[in-house]
């Protein structure tokens, strides 16, 4: 049974009512990692891996919400004082509920069935899909009439407030806006997009999971945010009109080398050409120059393991291996890093078999399971 029609079975024992059922999906990102908060460039995608929620209005004045993955746990709350669950879970619902009262939006008590296939701690924001879910089927509910943007603002908010990652808008942007066969190049300052049609030429859009989340990854991400923000502190001495490392050019980065701590120079040398590759890896798409983006690819992950930081053994092995396979024309870590996914740009007709002895080297090397992902680009949130 699909994992919508087996929400909105579930609902009707559990409830005695037909619900209404969104769907909200996982990200990828092309290229441009790390540049959303630094008011950069990012090329995410929606994918075809989603979270379902069923839900309609309580008439008992109580929420109960249940996690149909994680053995139907049940999560019960009044609404009245919102405070965050120790369960992890139920906390996106709540973030969300709470930042749309914040917004002056009345939010009654409402039940929930949650499922979905979006693999969780693969890098794939299956939190921002569950918030943008949850979001979009309330509005839809209460008549709140939340457009989209709205809808990515309101769950990175719950992010940050609620939740307390303080990540950035790529993850919940992309989920909302994703069109089938699209890639949205966001402009993270001005908020403006454009959608990049990818045609993929025979190649495939292909997921390693390390399978490991290395503890650090929340701390070293606040870390790298707030090196970055020293940087734009520093410059700002100098340079009056940086109010972001968007503001920045490399010449202008080298010109201040001297006065800046090393550490905080080389992370913002990475962003500084990050965002100069993913514009180049945009002008690459128009021209169907797979090959070119594939390389842009693995340029993004150097930074990202030698400059950034933030990558880890089993990200870097797993993109070194495709090295040597002529079949893959692009690889690099995806996300946030320490652990997660590499994203790979592979053909079609080769995924099976690299991914076989992908899967036995990975095993020998870290003596862990590789999973392997195809993933198409889809729409983003809707309800079904
Ligand atoms: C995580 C965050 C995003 C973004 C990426 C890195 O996925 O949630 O906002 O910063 O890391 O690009």
């Amino acid at each position: 049974m699909s994992i919508p029609s087996h929400i909105q079975q579930l609902f009707k024992e559990r409830f005695g009512r037909q619900p209404l059922v969104v769907r909200s999906p996982g990200r990828i990102n092309l290229i441009g990692e790390h540049t959303d908060y630094n008011q950069g460039f990012v090329l995410p995608a929606a994918t075809d891996k989603a979270v379902y929620v069923a839900m309609a209005p309580s008439e008992d004045g109580r929420c109960r919400w249940i996690a149909a993955d994680f053995d139907n746990d049940e999560f019960t709350t009044d609404l009245t004082e919102l405070r965050q669950s120790g369960r992890h879970w139920p906390d996106y619902l709540l973030g969300m509920v709470d930042q749309l009262r914040k917004r002056g939006h009345r939010i009654a008590p409402f039940n929930a069935v949650v499922s979905g296939d979006v693999p969780s701690g693969g890098g794939m924001s299956s939190s921002a899909a569950l918030e943008c879910a949850t979001g979009w089927g309330l509005s839809e509910l209460f008549g709140l009439g939340l457009d989209r943007l709205t809808l990515a603002k309101t769950a990175q908010q719950a992010e940050n407030e609620f939740v307390g990652l303080r990540c950035g808008i790529m993850d919940m942007f992309a989920s909302a806006h994703g069109r089938k066969g699209h890639a949205i190049r966001l402009d993270c300052r001005s908020l403006e997009y454009e959608y990049f049609p990818i045609d993929l030429q025979g190649y495939e859009l292909v997921l390693f999971d390390t399978g490991v989340k290395h503890s650090l990854a929340s701390s070293e991400y606040n870390t790298r945010r707030q090196e970055c923000e020293t940087g734009v502190a520093m410059l700002r001495q100098w340079e009056p009109n940086v109010q972001s490392l968007r503001d920045v050019t490399e010449e202008m980065l080298l010109r201040h080398q001297r006065q800046l701590d090393p550490m905080v120079f080389v992370r913002c040398l990475y962003v500084v050409q990050e965002n100069a590759r993913l514009l180049a890896a945009c002008d690459d798409l128009q021209r169907n120059d797979l090959e070119s983006f594939g390389q842009r690819m693995y340029g993004s992950h150097s930074g990202l393991r030698d400059m950034y930081e933030v990558s880890c053994a089993e990200l870097d092995y797993l993109v070194s291996f495709t090295l040597t396979e002529k079949a893959v024309i692009g690889a690099r870590m995806m996300g946030g890093g320490f652990g997660g996914c590499t994203i790979n740009l592979i053909e079609s007709a080769a995924v099976d078999d690299i991914s076989e002895r992908l899967d036995k080297a990975y095993k020998i090397a870290m003596g862990l399971d590789l999973k392997t992902y195809r993933v198409r680009i889809e729409n983003g949130t809707e309800i079904l």
